[in-house]
């Protein structure tokens, strides 16, 4: 196990390595580009909590390699962890409360889920006027597959009270100064369902220490923070859980509000299910192309909806043909989709992609304005320049 203080020793030794640029950060000079550890190529938002965007470039396979998949953390990660001695606690409003061990969780049976994670703030740089947070732009987002024990089976052993309508997790994240802890809870409907998982494994092998080891909840189709991570507690409330995280955290005001038009946080509700959203993947902002035929290729998810669409555009968002979506799917997962392009001359252009929904919802054109923006689903936008 890699202590902080190592880890934060090889992060500088990287760091004095010179600058590690990946080929396909190139483009982004005016972004940070020291390597993490087994995380090099993304794009760091924050190094005091690690905080790793992936550059949309990699997202060209239905399942994102761990090595290439976001990291958001609101404080330190734990310093150890030994799963010899970590215990998952299931308190609160049960007839019996017990503890579990590493070796007892995994002899339960595993259930696996292909989700794709999003940050509720993916996007929130294209929010205007500016609002506070990690200023993601593209890359908050990627799909693995995760694999463990359902929740509701701890939860069955543990027998949940009729009162019992919350499930709230809480992570071993080392908490800094006055920071509050990062508890969070989801409705029972949400935590019973065959799909939730207490997950120890991502794409097939031992959930990695970013990333949540030894287990973390996944819920999926819902916001990335709902997903907690180095999973410790979980227990039954009557009522949703009351804390920072909860609010005035994650929640989106109840009706549109004016760009920059301050919410009171009774017209507020949690962020749940993740909206419907599409990438272009390839070609890269600002690329220059050589040759008259081209695929656009790119990512299109909806949260618990399935995709139903992807259409593109390659005149700025006047005109739009439907692109091909992957074979690969499942429930909570993108879909990869492309879309062949004869390039009519040379010149300048701007490609566009929309998706649209099982639940009927399509991407709008312009960010829609939050205070904390969240959940930022506008329709993606790179231009190109074609060679003569
Ligand atoms: N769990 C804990 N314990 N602490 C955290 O800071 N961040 C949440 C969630 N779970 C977080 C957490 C947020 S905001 C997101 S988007 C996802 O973890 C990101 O998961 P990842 O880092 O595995 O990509």
């Amino acid at each position: 196990m890699i202590s902080r203080r190592n880890f934060l020793r090889s992060v500088s030794a990287a760091a004095f390595a010179g600058s590690i640029v990946h080929p396909l950060l190139n483009w982004a000079a005016d972004e940070p580009s020291l390597a993490i550890p087994g995380k090099e190529g993304l794009i760091i938002r924050s190094y005091r909590f690690l905080d790793l965007e992936t550059p949309v470039e990699y997202f060209n396979s239905w399942l994102t390699p761990v090595e290439h998949f976001f990291v958001r953390n609101h404080m330190h990660e734990p310093s150890t962890l030994d799963p010899t001695e970590w215990k998952l606690s299931i308190s609160g409003e049960v007839d019996k409360p017990y503890s579990l061990t590493f070796a007892e969780l995994s002899e339960l049976e595993r259930h696996s889920v292909v989700n794709t994670l999003e940050c509720a703030g993916n996007g929130r740089a294209y929010q205007s006027p500016k609002v506070p947070g990690v200023q993601w732009q593209k890359g908050a987002v990627g799909t693995a597959r995760f694999s463990g024990p359902r929740l509701r089976a701890l939860l069955e052993r543990a027998g949940v009270k009729s009162v019992g309508k919350h499930v709230m997790f809480r992570g071993l994240d080392e908490v800094p100064g006055k920071v509050p802890p990062f508890i969070r809870s989801i409705p029972i409907e949400k935590a019973t369902d065959a799909d939730t998982l207490v997950a120890t494994h991502m794409n097939n092998a031992a959930l990695p220490k970013h990333h949540g080891f030894p287990a973390r909840a996944l819920v999926p189709g819902w916001i990335g923070a709902a997903s907690c991570k180095w999973l410790t507690e979980i227990k039954v409330l009557e009522k949703e859980f009351q804390g920072n995280f909860m609010s005035p955290a994650y929640r989106m005001p109840n009706q549109p509000v004016k760009p920059g038009e301050a919410v009171k946080p009774e017209d507020t509700h949690p962020v749940t299910a993740l909206t419907v959203k599409s990438l272009i993947s390839t070609p890269s902002d600002g690329a220059t192309l050589k040759s008259r035929v081209r695929q656009i290729q790119g990512v299109a998810w909806a949260g618990e909806a399935g995709i139903v669409r992807v259409e593109v555009s390659i005149d700025g968002g006047a005109s739009w043909q439907n692109a091909q979506l992957g074979a690969d799917q499942a429930r909570y997962a993108w879909r990869l989709w492309h879309f062949n392009w004869k390039i009519p001359k040379a010149g300048d252009f701007v490609i566009a992609a929309r998706a649209t929904d099982s639940q009927g919802r399509t991407q709008p054109s312009t960010p829609v304005w939050n205070p904390s923006g969240y959940l930022s689903n506008s329709v993606d936008q790179v231009r190109v320049h074609v060679q003569a």
